[in-house]
């Protein structure tokens, strides 16, 4: 989960990195009091997940309150590279006299976290990387020691930062170490970090990155979720329990067991689709192992309430849980469906294979659903599915 700046900057304060205060509003009446209070003058912040904002106009300083209330009026409202402002952080004023770059992420590659740094902050650092590669330090950092004192001076030595504030830089960094651990993120950047005319180091824009796989040890961070723009039919699911990705443009409803056979089972779809006329898959949902009635009543509800989709295309390999339980469990979640009211009326292909596969045939056959029609393999389902949706 990536955060708002203002989101990445408590987090900081919360670990005693040094920040500029600030508020955030979402008029920009609000403005005047706020840059009032900020001591009459104040930077102007887009809140919104990209980069890039100030190129895009979307940070701007303001000289007095009126001129905060002006800008914040010309800010809120702008899209950003695709991103609507709803908010603008309204933060006090630096005076900046040097601007850097410094991060810690999590390296893939090399199976390690890794550090980075440079002098040339403020920029896209990708450009920095592209343009002055020497200019990017790039220090590995060992999961278990982590910044110590002694590995945030070699990072400070490797991109140069300047003596006066040796000692400053390395304090931020393994303070940042420590939101970077303790908050389990995956990207801690600040971008820039600033010296100010009066020698003072402070983190002035911060982009964070949050392991959704550590949410379960993370109960704070479910405060950070942006509800409003979540995608409601991902935010039912999440509820459920279920795990459920929609995607733009399809119009194939997908449910499977397994991560591996529904991800083959979007390119089977994709692929049949072609035939008809661009037919893609809706959404990507694994109801896992136990595929229970109740399980596949809550899968099929969130496929059917997607009004987007035509038709669903219900892909089981029986395992552990045998196709005999997942037929039951498709009977039952229609029935179920039914009872609560629910409209079910779009096409079910319905494809069993493995365990008790047989078993399982005829226990949909026997049911006999309307909606219902079975095809043995998984390319002739895929291409019945498309077909139906492209009607
Ligand atoms: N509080 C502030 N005071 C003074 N200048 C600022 C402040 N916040 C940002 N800036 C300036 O605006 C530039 C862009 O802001 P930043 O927060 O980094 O947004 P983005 O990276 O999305 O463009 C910074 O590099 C800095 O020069
Ligand atoms: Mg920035």
């Amino acid at each position: 989960m990536d955060l708002f700046e203002y989101q990445a900057r408590d987090l900081f304060a919360k670990h005693g990195v040094p920040v500029l205060a600030g508020e955030v509003i979402d008029t920009p009446e609000a403005a005047r009091e706020v840059t009032e209070r900020l001591g009459g003058r104040a930077v102007v912040k887009a809140q919104v997940k990209t980069g890039g904002r100030g190129k895009a106009g979307g940070v701007k300083l303001a000289s007095d309150p009126d001129d905060a209330v002006a800008k914040a009026g010309a800010i809120l409202g702008m899209d950003i590279k695709g991103h609507t402002v709803h908010r603008v952080m309204l933060a006090e004023t630096a005076d900046i006299a040097e601007e850097y770059y410094v991060s810690f992420l999590l390296d893939r590659t090399n199976r390690t976290f890794l550090a980075m740094a440079s002098v040339e902050g403020g920029v896209e650092i990708e450009e920095v990387a592209a343009t002055n590669p020497e200019a990017l330090a790039r220090i590995p950092v060992d999961a278990i020691e982590g910044v110590t004192e002694e590995k945030a001076r070699q990072i400070v030595e490797a991109a140069r930062f300047p003596a006066e504030i040796a000692d400053q830089v390395v304090d931020v960094l393994q303070r940042l170490w420590t939101v970077f651990i303790a908050e389990d993120a995956l990207l801690v950047e600040v971008n820039p970090l600033v010296k100010t005319g009066e020698g003072r180091v402070i983190a002035l824009d911060g982009k964070v990155s949050l392991d959704a796989n550590a949410e379960f040890r993370q109960p704070d961070h479910a405060a950070l979720e942006d509800k409003a723009a979540a995608n409601p039919l991902e935010a039912a699911a999440k509820e459920r329990g279920l795990n459920y990705v929609k995607l733009d443009g399809g119009t194939v409803g997908i449910i499977g067991n397994g991560a591996g056979l529904v991800m083959s089972t979007l390119d089977v779809v994709a692929y049949a689709g072609e035939k008809h006329g661009g037919v893609k898959p809706a959404n990507f949902l694994d109801i896992g192992g136990g595929a229970s009635a109740e399980v596949m009543a809550n899968g099929l509800e969130i496929i059917l309430g997607d009004p987007e989709v035509r038709s669903v295309f219900v892909n089981v390999f029986g395992g552990i849980t045998a196709c005999d339980a997942v037929a039951n469990g498709i009977v039952q979640a229609l029935a179920l469906l039914r009872t609560k009211g629910e409209d079910v009326n779009k096409p079910l292909v319905v494809r069993l294979d493995g365990n008790n596969a047989e078993l399982g045939r005829k226990i949909l056959t026997d049911a006999d659903h309307p909606l219902v029609e079975q095809v043995d393999t998984m390319d002739g389902a895929a291409d019945r599915a498309a077909e139906l949706a492209a009607k």
